[in-house]
């Protein structure tokens, strides 16, 4: 599918975007190895949390959708998971693969899990590592590929430190942690997004916190929970942008997780000149939640690296798109794990930018921008990324001419209604 999108004069109104989908995942599986009924309201839409629905499923967990998204989870317990009868498929989701590879490691039973074609080229050394230190076996594809063939069982509590800041990693270890015997505890060198760790309690299980560790005690007894999932600020953020660069915008998306380890974005969209406003500050399922109104600014450049990275990193590519807007010099730093996500995104933002115009220079860990700059139409390669493809889709709006994006489909795995939505807020028939 191509998705064909003109600059526009305005881009204003008022929002809700999908769920968290790193929520959803969580909430999800915690829901499946805990006890009882679970109801989880506003779950992601999006194509990477129905895989990991379709691979608990295969598991055999109830989970029923009713018409106004409301799921029903029957949890299987800590003992109920059932081998699954055919390789499990993340799709295109590196967090239902990693995390989820974390519960099948704890299980009396082997599996295989494996995922799309753009899953199968990132690695997973950095979960396979941890895991067979607890005691699971492990066999991969060639490099520590997908498919992995995980047999579990007794594990045993570790301290792992990570090499990677990986959220994904840090909660693949504490859900394998659940099932081991003993303390689970995950060091971090930075802080990563950290939901697990607020989800747990909600659940029943304790996750022992302190400024760069946690820790879990196995094995442990969850029990169903009411999970209510705000909204995705990764999602939110290509409206924020959107809004911040068109002339005269001003966007109110509601109900959004604000979490600090995940809303780096704003606060540097704020220190680069968009008015932002938070309202209706609240707690919602262990998360701060806000709704956001955000607008335009005359921008300036901005310099993000370091501690801060993990807490923005997929919203990197619209960073760079509003960086191209910004005056002066802009630089991301310390980046390199962009290149092992959906697509290496610091070649895709490099590449597609450079067809509309941008001052742009790769760097192997980030880039350096050089802006503002009047972009212009360029037929845009997504390479299958859905934040590629909604990144390109911001700066589609302030670029000259039509702007084509080719395999925007993608868009999809996390916000099936993106570019319907795009269209209206930018008046753009
Ligand atoms: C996620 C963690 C991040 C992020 C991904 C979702 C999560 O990945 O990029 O989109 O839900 O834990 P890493 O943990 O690999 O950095």
């Amino acid at each position: 599918m191509k998705e064909s999108l003109n600059q526009s004069e305005r881009f204003s109104g008022r929002v809700s975007v999908p769920g968290d989908k790193s929520i959803s995942h969580r909430a999800l599986m915690l829901a499946a190895i805990a006890r009882g009924r679970s109801t989880i309201r506003g779950l992601a839409t999006g194509r990477d949390v129905a895989s990991t629905a379709a691979c608990l499923r295969a598991l055999g967990v109830e989970i029923i959708k009713s018409p106004d998204g409301t799921v029903q989870l029957s949890g299987a317990g800590e003992q109920g998971l059932t081998r699954p009868s055919a390789v499990l498929d993340a799709g295109n989701s590196g967090t239902t693969i990693r995390l989820l590879s974390g519960i099948l490691a704890g299980q009396p039973f082997s599996s295989t899990i494996t995922g799309d074609r753009y899953l199968r080229r990132r690695p997973m050394d950095r979960i396979i590592e941890p895991l067979v230190q607890m005691g699971a076996k492990i066999r991969s594809a060639a490099d520590s590929l997908p498919p992995l063939e995980i047999s579990g069982g007794s594990l045993e509590g570790v301290t792992y430190h990570l090499p990677v800041a990986s959220a994904q990693v840090k909660s693949c270890v504490l859900l394998a942690g659940l099932f081991a015997s003993g303390s689970t505890t995950v060091v971090e060198k930075m802080p990563s997004r950290d939901h697990t760790e607020r989800m747990l309690p909600l659940f029943g299980a304790q996750a022992a916190r302190q400024t760069l560790s946690v820790t879990v005690e196995g094995p442990a007894g969850l029990s169903a929970a009411d999970i209510d999932v705000p909204g995705d600020p990764s999602s939110a953020a290509f409206f924020a942008a959107a809004a911040a660069v068109v002339p005269g915008g001003k966007v109110r998306i509601d109900n959004l997780c604000l979490n600090p380890t995940r809303a780096a974005f704003f606060e540097v969209l704020a220190g680069m000149g968009a008015r932002i406003e938070k309202k209706n500050e609240r707690t919602q399922a262990g998360e701060p939640v806000a709704d956001l109104v955000v607008e335009h600014g005359e921008l300036s450049a901005c310099t993000v690296g370091g501690t801060i990275l993990p807490s923005l990193i997929d919203e990197v590519p619209v960073l760079a798109v509003l960086a191209t807007q910004a005056n002066g010099l802009s630089a991301v730093r310390d980046a390199a794990e962009l290149r092992v996500k959906e697509t290496d995104r610091i070649r895709a933002v490099s590449e597609n930018l450079s067809r509309m115009g941008a001052q742009i220079r790769e760097l192997p860990d980030g880039f350096e921008i050089e802006g503002p700059t009047r972009l212009h139409a360029a037929t845009i390669d997504s390479f299958g990324d859905h934040r590629i493809a909604m990144a390109f889709s911001v700066a589609a709006l302030v670029a000259s001419g039509e702007t084509v994006i080719e395999n925007a489909a993608c868009a999809d795995i996390s916000f099936p209604d993106f570019y319907l939505t795009m269209r209206q807020l930018a008046g753009l028939s």
